[in-house]
């Protein structure tokens, strides 16, 4: 049992965050998108957030096991490390990469994929996922803000790809996150405890960890805990 183990209330943000656009069905694309700001309703990510007033992060990481996803056909869920994600901090961009998952036919469908929003979808074709398997994410931002790559290994499978992007709309590098989503407006699936472990973000020289970030729930659905070593997020019913 770790020391200090204290239980962080989940609260909500009167705002909505990462979200919409859906999964697009017909390319099956799961994509996320900034909800429309002046929906307020949307509380779809759950996780910790690292937030700065001035321009700061240029990289963030983090390694998880893939969990088991279950649930109805269509329900869905999203796993995530990324860059400006983070609805208060008002910058017009995101860039995030990790695993998604949509059930299909009571099979969890899933694709790793990196994000730079608004525009820019891509996957990770070489790395494939099976529940339990060690996922590591690295995303990294060059100064000019509009070039960055995005880094997912599978540590069992022994699998790593990189995918570089460049002009894309420039990030803020006001916040750095590890999350959990919603996909769309799609039910949030049920999953096992997804726990982000090393949760690191580079700012400048200076290190972040989620160690007094802010935490965000998916409504009553999901739980989470958050230190310097650890953010774990849990369905909660
Ligand atoms: C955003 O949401 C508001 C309120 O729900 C709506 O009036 C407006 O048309 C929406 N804008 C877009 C671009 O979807
Ligand atoms: C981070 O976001 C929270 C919630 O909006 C805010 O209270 C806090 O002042 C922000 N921190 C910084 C350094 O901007
Ligand atoms: C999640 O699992 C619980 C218990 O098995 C079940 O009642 C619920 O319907 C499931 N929800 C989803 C979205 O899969
Ligand atoms: C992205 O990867 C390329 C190729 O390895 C490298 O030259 C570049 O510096 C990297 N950029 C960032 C922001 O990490
Ligand atoms: C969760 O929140 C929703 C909406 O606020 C509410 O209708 C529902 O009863 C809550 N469920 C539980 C298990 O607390």
């Amino acid at each position: 049992m770790r020391l200090n183990f204290t239980l962080i209330s989940t609260f909500l943000f009167a705002s909505a965050v990462l979200a919409d656009r859906g999964l697009e069905h017909r390319s099956s694309q799961l994509n996320i998108q900034k909800r429309n700001t002046s929906d307020y309703n949307g509380i779809n990510w759950a996780g910790a957030v690292s937030n700065q007033s001035v321009p700061t992060f240029w990289a963030i990481s983090s390694t998880f096991k893939a969990p088991h996803v279950s649930g109805p056909t269509e329900s869905a869920v999203g796993i995530w490390v990324g860059i400006d994600g983070f609805y208060e901090t008002k910058c017009g961009a995101t860039f995030l990469a990790g695993v998604g998952y949509i059930m299909t036919n009571d099979k969890p469908f899933y694709q790793v994929v990196a994000q730079w929003l608004p525009g820019t979808w891509k996957e990770f074709t070489d790395v494939e996922v099976s529940p339990g398997d060690l996922i590591t994410v690295t995303v990294t931002v060059a100064s000019d803000r509009t070039t960055g790559n995005a880094t997912i290994e599978n540590a069992n499978q022994m699998t790593t790809q990189t995918l570089g992007f460049s002009n894309q709309p420039a990030l803020c590098q006001l916040s750095a996150e590890w999350i959990v989503s919603k996909v769309g407006d799609r039910d949030l699936a049920n999953f096992s405890t997804v726990s982000f472990s090393n949760p690191l973000a580079l700012g400048g020289y200076q290190k972040f960890t989620p160690a007094g970030s802010v935490i965000t729930s998916i409504g009553n659905e999901t739980a989470i805990y958050a230190d310097e070593n650890v953010v774990t997020i849990w369905r909660a019913y």
